[in-house]
C-alpha cells in the first residue's frame, strides 16, 4: 500500500513530524521531490533532528529510506547531514538508498541560483541551495546523475573541477545507489510511505508561480519522483497548519497585517517557532487560507487532511479564518493562478471561538475542547475533505489518529 504525505500549503507544516508518526508502521519511506532546501524536523524523548536530504523514516533503527528519482541531491550536504544524525546515534549504513536518476547539485549551481535571484524580474527570495539551477539543468538535458558518475565514460566529459568536486563521493554514492522501479516492485504488497517536499503552494505546476521551488511538491509527483506510477498511490494526505506561513517572497492573500491585525504575527512566530530550519529566515505569518487549503485538496486528491500547530492557538480567545478572497471588490472562493490576482486578494475573515485550554496533553480526538472541534469540523464541511490526524506538539506521541492508516 502507498500512502502520499505532501505539504497542503507553503512548506513547513509539520511533514517531517507526521512522515515520522506515520513511519512506525511502515516498510519503506521514499522521498519523491526538492533538496537541501527543506527542513523537516523530528522531535523524539526530548531529542531534536533536523533534516534536509533525508527523509524523515531514519530516525527509526530498523527502516530503509530512500532519495528518489525526483530530487535533486548535493553530495556535499548529504554526507555532512549524514554524518550529523551518526553523532547523533543514527547508524544509518545500508539503510539510507538514492535512486540512480536523481540529479546532483554541483557547487557552482549554488552560486548562480544566488545571482540568478538578485537578476530575476521578481526575487524569489531562494534557498541559495542550487535547486532551481539543477532542475532547469535536468529539463535543459545537461544534468549531472547519480547513476552517471560512475561511468568513466561520462566523467570524461566533464571539466577537472567538476570531476575534483565529485572524486571523494563517486565510490559512496554507488554503494547507495539503487534502480527505484524495480526496488518498488519488490515493495508492492508493503507499506511504503512517499513523503513531498514544500509544499503544493510552491509546486512549479500548481503553485503560485512564478513565487515557487522547481520540484514537483504535489502528490502527483510521488509517481515520477518515487519510483511509481499514478494508480499506485492508494492515500494521499495532505498537512496543513492550524494558520499559514511562507518564507521568500510572493503572494500570500491571508498574511497578518499589523493594521489589520496588531501583532498577531510576531505572537504566532514565537509560539510556533516561525524560523526556517536550513536558513533560519523568520517565516511570514498569516490566518488559515481555507480558499488556498480547498484548492489543495482539489489539485492533490488529498484524501485525508492532516492539522498540525493546532496548539499554538491554545491562548487566543478569537480565532479567525480565510473563507474567501475579496479581488478588487468581488468576492471569490477559487484560488487564482497569476500574481496580479493574488496581490490584489483581499482575504474575508470568518471568526471562531478560541478554546483557551492546553492541548498538547490530549490524547483523543472526542477529549478536545468544543470551539477547536468546530474549527476543525468547519476546515472538513470548507474543503469536503477530513481531517483525519490532528497534531498538537513536538512530540511523536503528541498525535492523534481519526481514522486507520494502512487500511484501503
Ligand atoms: P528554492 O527552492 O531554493 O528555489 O526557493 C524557492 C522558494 O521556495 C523560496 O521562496 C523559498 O523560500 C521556498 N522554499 C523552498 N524550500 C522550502 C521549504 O522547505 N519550506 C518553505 N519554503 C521553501
Amino acid at each position: 500500500m502507498n500512502i502520499v504525505v505532501i505539504g497542503a500549503q507553503w512548506g513547513d507544516e509539520g511533514k517531517g513530524k507526521i512522515v515520522d508518526f506515520l513511519a512506525e508502521d511502515a516498510d519503506l519511506v521514499v522521498r519523491f521531490s526538492g533538496g537541501a532546501n527543506a527542513g523537516h524536523t523530528i522531535v523524539n524523548e526530548g531529542v531534536t533532528y533536523k533534516l534536509h536530504l533525508i527523509p524523515s523514516g531514519i530516525v527509526y533503527p530498523d527502516k530503509k529510506v530512500v532519495l528518489g528519482s525526483g530530487m535533486v541531491i548535493d553530495p556535499e550536504a548529504l554526507f555532512k547531514e549524514l554524518q550529523i544524525i551518526e553523532d547523533q546515534g543514527i547508524a544509518w549504513q545500508q539503510r539510507v538508498l538514492i535512486s540512480d536518476r536523481a540529479h546532483i547539485v554541483m557547487p557552482e549551481y549554488k552560486k548562480i541560483d544566488k545571482e540568478m535571484d538578485k537578476k530575476r524580474r521578481n526575487p524569489i527570495g531562494t534557498t541559495g541551495r542550487g535547486i532551481g539551477v539543477t532542475y532547469s539543468m535536468k529539463a535543459n538535458r545537461d544534468g549531472i546523475r547519480i547513476g552517471d558518475i560512475s561511468n568513466e565514460a561520462f566523467l570524461d566529459t566533464l571539466r577537472q573541477d567538476e570531476k575534483q568536486f565529485l572524486a571523494p563521493y563517486i565510490e559512496k554514492l554507488r554503494a547507495m545507489s539503487v534502480n527505484i522501479t524495480y526496488l518498488m516492485e519488490l515493495y508492492k504488497e508493503k507499506k511504503v510511505l512517499f513523503e513531498g517536499a514544500q509544499g503544493i503552494l510552491l509546486d512549479l505546476d500548481v503553485g503560485t508561480y512564478p513565487f515557487v521551488s522547481s520540484g514537483y511538491s504535489a502528490s502527483a509527483g510521488a509517481a515520477l519522483g518515487g519510483g511509481i506510477g499514478p494508480t499506485d498511490i492508494d492515500k494521499v494526505f495532505g498537512v496543513f497548519k492550524a494558520y499559514s506561513t511562507r518564507v521568500g517572497n510572493g503572494p500570500f492573500p491571508s498574511e497578518f497585517k499589523t493594521e489589520r491585525d496588531g501583532n498577531l504575527e510576531d505572537i504566532i512566530r514565537e509560539i510556533g517557532r516561525e524560523y526556517g530550519v536550513t536558513t533560519g529566515r523568520p517565516r511570514r505569518c498569516g490566518y488559515l487560507d481555507l480558499v488556498a487549503l480547498k484548492y489543495a485538496c482539489l489539485t492533490n486528491s488529498i484524501t485525508s487532511l492532516v492539522m498540525t500547530h493546532i496548539d499554538v492557538y491554545d491562548e487566543m480567545d478569537e480565532i479567525s479564518v480565510c473563507v474567501a478572497y475579496d479581488i478588487n471588490g468581488k468576492e471569490t472562493i477559487e484560488f487564482p493562478s497569476t500574481t496580479y490576482e493574488l496581490d490584489r486578494a483581499k482575504p474575508v475573515l470568518k471568526r471562531f471561538k478560541g478554546w483557551k485550554t492546553v492541548l498538547s496533553s490530549i490524547k483523543d480526538y472526542d477529549a478536545l475542547p468544543e470551539p477547536a472541534k468546530n474549527y476543525i469540523e468547519f476546515i472538513e464541511d470548507y474543503t469536503g475533505t477530513p481531517v483525519g490526524i490532528v497534531s498538537v506538539g513536538y512530540e511523536r506521541k503528541e498525535t492523534m489518529m481519526r481514522i486507520p492508516l494502512w487500511k484501503k
